[in-house]
């Protein structure tokens, strides 16, 4: 059971050192499996990608042509599932590649019943980026709050590299009634997994929207998304008509 601590500096600074139970290599299987089984509960309710693809990402498909998504650190993969199935609604086709470098993680999405458009590779950004591939959109959900600055920096470079159009990194922001909030709806979902204790590690784990700004290059700007994410968002720049 997890406790609330009391106030005072709490959260005041982004705890790095914090780590989440299911980042260890030795964390109990089963209990693993019900996180991912119930991260789509999670994102249902907060992570805002129905809003999202209605305001990033709908407005760059045609019918005419399938777009290529890349999610990155897919987990049980159920924003990619999501996705194609919400595109497909709206007779776009999507075809999308969603990649977590944890075998575990692998395991568990591309055992679920397969999704029409989406594919499922344990990978880490770094070798999509050695085999040339490009995707129109890329993606990551709850991932930043996860790494190390380098880790960071090298992923927001990869990025750069994978994507065609948009880039859209949503994490969650830090905040005290964030922490309160979530302490306080989804410890139902704690039991026999790692939900409730690992979200609450992730929210003291990630980023302000001052400190995200000043994690990113330049090029990158945050935007809000909700109440309780931020989205780190890349534009590639049309090259200007000659
Ligand atoms: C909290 S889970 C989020 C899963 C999913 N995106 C979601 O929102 O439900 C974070 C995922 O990021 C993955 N991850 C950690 N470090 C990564 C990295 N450097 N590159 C890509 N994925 C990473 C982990 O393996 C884990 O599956």
């Amino acid at each position: 059971m997890v406790g609330f601590p009391g106030f005072g500096g709490f959260l005041r600074e982004r705890d790095a050192l914090a780590v989440e139970d299911m980042d260890r290599p030795d964390c109990e299987p089963g209990r693993l499996n019900r996180s991912y089984a119930r991260f789509h509960l999670v994102n249902a309710v907060v992570s805002g990608w129905k809003g999202t693809y209605a305001s990033h990402i709908r407005p760059l498909l045609t019918t005419s042509e399938s777009a290529t998504v890349l999610d990155i650190g897919c987990g049980g993969g159920d924003i990619a599932r999501n996705l194609a199935r919400r595109a497909a609604k709206d007779g776009f086709r999507l075809e999308i590649t969603a990649i977590d470098p944890d075998e575990r993680a692998f395991q568990f999405a591309s055992s679920a019943p397969p999704v029409e458009g989406v594919t499922f590779r344990q990978a880490l950004s770094s070798q999509l980026v050695s085999e040339g591939l490009r995707f129109d959109i890329v993606i990551s959900n709850h991932v930043l709050h996860h790494l190390t600055p380098q880790q960071l920096d090298a992923l927001l470079g990869d990025t750069e590299q994978l994507c065609g159009r948009l880039a859209l990194h949503n994490d969650l922001k830090r905040s005290r009634i964030a922490y309160a909030l979530f302490w306080a709806a989804f410890w139902p979902l704690g039991f026999g997994s790692y939900i409730h204790s690992d979200g609450l590690t992730s929210i003291k784990r990630s980023y302000t929207t001052a400190e995200l700004q000043a994690a990113a290059p330049p090029s990158w700007t945050v935007e809000r998304s909700g109440s309780w994410h931020n989205i780190l968002v890349y534009r590639v720049r049309e090259a200007p008509d000659v």
